[in-house]
């Protein structure tokens, strides 16, 4: 399944011939290597083509997302991920996750398919997905060069990550599926009303994804009231707004404890069949 990152010839999984015995790698016919760590995942982004040191989510927000997606005040996506994906998957489906974070909706994926990858650029969310649930297939690795062989993969899943559309449909198979989760318009404008007075709303236009026609979209929403301050926190932590949030607007948050608009988008998409 994996390519290598650098001649993108197959990668196939060997036992280390110079280290400890448990010691795994993936190797490529070039001689490409690359190690598996001891939690499970394997890093397959080059230096090369790394563009900051620790790119992605930093350990702050991926830990504040974990404790918050754990706690369950996310489970109404995660169900309707799962009934929206499930009726369009083959049997022993392959699905990847591109963007999965520390891995809450991944490993619920398990439910409909027999095997399931993540895929992040954060090597600190990645290292935590693999070491809580080694059932995954977890690798780090850049979305706009997927290591994944040509018509490998029944389905992505992308919930809120950067992606190239003509990687998606490379590695996708004919028919193949894709899943996104993106804000729509009421999306937490609560928070958002206290740091602009003039509140843009989501868009509410279908993206046009290159090589795929679009399918259906369904819109989920519901209000969330936070139980304590100390969830509004995580929550607020865990969004691109928090930088813009200041303490004193945090502050007055968490004595009000509003309730708050939670809306997303689903969308999906099929992957266009070339034409011979
Ligand atoms: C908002 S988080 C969503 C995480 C997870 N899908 C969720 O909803 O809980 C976006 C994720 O995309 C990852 N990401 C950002 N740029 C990426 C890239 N170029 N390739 C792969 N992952 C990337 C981040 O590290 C982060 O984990
Ligand atoms: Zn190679």
């Amino acid at each position: 399944m994996y390519q290598c990152p650098l001649c993108h010839l197959p990668l196939t999984l060997q036992q280390s011939q110079t280290s400890s015995p448990q010691q795994k790698n993936y190797t490529c016919a070039q001689r490409h290597q690359f190690d598996c760590a001891k939690e499970g995942y394997v890093n397959l982004l080059p230096v090369q083509h790394k563009k900051s040191r620790e790119p992605g989510d930093n350990v702050e927000m991926m830990q504040a997302r974990r404790q918050f997606l754990e706690a369950g005040h996310y489970q109404p996506l995660a169900t309707k991920l799962l009934q929206m994906l499930a009726p369009t998957l083959p049997a022993n489906a392959t699905l990847l996750d591109i963007g999965c974070g520390e891995g809450w909706y991944t490993q619920q994926l398990r439910q409909i398919a027999s095997t399931v990858y993540g895929l992040d650029i954060s090597k600190a969310a990645i290292r935590y997905a693999a070491k809580k649930y080694p059932e995954l297939q977890c690798c780090v690795a850049s979305s706009y060069q997927l290591p994944f062989a040509d018509d490998s993969v029944d389905a992505i899943l992308r919930i809120y990550a950067p992606s190239a559309a003509a990687e998606m449909v490379r590695i996708l198979k004919t028919g193949g599926v894709l899943c996104t989760v993106t804000p729509a318009p009421l999306h937490l404008v609560e928070l958002k009303a206290q740091v602009y007075s003039d509140v843009r709303f989501h868009s509410d236009e279908v993206a046009c994804e290159d090589g795929f026609t679009h399918i259906t979209r369904e819109r989920l929403q519901w209000q969330w009231q936070a139980p304590d301050a100390q969830t509004l926190t995580l929550l607020m932590d865990m969004i691109p707004l928090s930088y813009r949030l200041t303490p004193v607007m945090r502050e007055r948050l968490c004595q009000q404890l509003p309730a708050l608009s939670l809306d997303f988008y689903l969308d999906l998409y099929q992957r266009i069949t070339p034409s011979a």
